[in-house]
């Protein structure tokens, strides 16, 4: 009875997935947007190269479009070991306890997508790594969408044109702030419920990104966009460290390779991705795209202002003196 009872313990070794030298590992990697978007095609050529580099010693789940759980509980999720592996927009980090993040946010940051580039690759990116790390969490990449656009019912021009308007934001602070100095009303909610909220007024508008308001038919139920470049999305590829430094290191190994070519690939369409997505929501007719002029960008600016300096004591005076020197920005 004994040597039946140990036969069984060690067969269910074998097949329970991480445990035992023949098990399959299973990576889950949940995110909230489409397949069809820069993050989605991203997850899934990770998904394609791990298991190609580990000779599918590693399984890749995929749950795109918060199919698994939605913006608050993926985190949570992380943190307990139900899902392995996340990339959250960094707008998102401050219920893991690193604020710090939400300085990325800040209106008008970077100049351009090799502003981005730069701070990302260099020490901005590598310090709030850091920061995550004392939280049991490990960074492994940052993975670019692009700026943001504003859409609400009516045409957004000028800071007047969002006084008493409702917008869905994301979860960050520092993008509260900036929409209550345009004297509008920030409310924060789960990606996956935006769709209804503005179809059903329960919010007046939203800010994203092209691939996203196409993917996710924002534009369908906003009736003027502004292409305005306010602020920017970027995500960080995140994964448990317990489970990642658990991993044997010669799949760790593949498994960083294939992280850093599904980085490349994935911050080398999110550009075009977003081109396309906008030209698709042109052609789409239904809804109206709108410039700022050199002097109304001026005049955003301006009102936004106050932000910067409300940020220090958000975020802290260190990654703003960082971000400043790095970015060669004032705060
Ligand atoms: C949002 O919630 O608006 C975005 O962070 C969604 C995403 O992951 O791109």
């Amino acid at each position: 009875m004994r040597q039946w009872l140990l036969a069984a313990a060690c067969a269910a070794l074998l097949v329970i997935p991480g445990v035992g030298a023949h098990a399959q590992i299973v990576i889950k990697f949940s995110h909230v947007v489409a397949n069809d978007t820069p993050k989605g095609k991203g997850a899934l050529k990770f998904k394609e190269l791990a298991e190609k580099y580990t000779n599918g010693k590693v399984k890749v789940e995929v749950y795109p479009n918060s199919t698994l759980y939605k913006d608050k509980e993926e985190i949570e999720a992380l943190q307990l070991g139900s899902v392995q592996m996340l990339a959250p927009s960094t707008a998102k980090f401050a219920p893991l306890g690193v604020k710090e993040f939400e300085a990325l946010d800040l209106p008008w940051l970077f100049k351009d997508d090799k502003t981005y580039d730069e701070a990302m690759k260099g020490p901005v990116g590598q310090w709030l790594f850091k920061k995550l790390e004392t939280k049991g969490i490990t960074g492994l990449a940052y993975w670019d969408n692009g700026f943001h656009m504003v859409s609400a019912n009516k045409p957004l021009l000028n800071p007047a044109d969002f006084k008493g308007l409702k917008f869905r934001i994301s979860g960050s602070k520092i993008a509260d702030r900036y929409f209550r100095d345009l004297g509008a009303i920030p409310q924060i909610m789960a990606f996956s419920e935006v769709y209804q909220a503005l179809q059903t007024g329960v919010v007046d508008g939203c800010e994203n990104t092209p691939s996203n308001y196409l993917t996710q038919k924002f534009h369908e139920v906003q009736k003027d966009i502004t292409v305005s470049n306010h602020a920017h999305l970027q995500y960080a590829v995140i994964v448990n460290s317990k489970f990642w430094n658990g991993l044997p290191p010669d799949i760790r190994k593949e498994l960083d390779k294939a992280m850093a070519e599904a980085t490349d690939y994935t911050n080398s369409i999110a550009a075009q991705e977003n081109k396309d997505a906008l030209e698709t929501i042109k052609k789409s007719g239904k809804t109206t795209l709108h410039y700022l002029t050199d002097a109304q960008r001026a005049e955003w600016q301006k009102a936004m202002r106050p932000t910067y300096t409300w940020a220090k004591g958000r975020v802290g005076q260190e990654v703003l003196d960082l971000i400043a020197k790095e970015l060669h920005v004032q705060m």
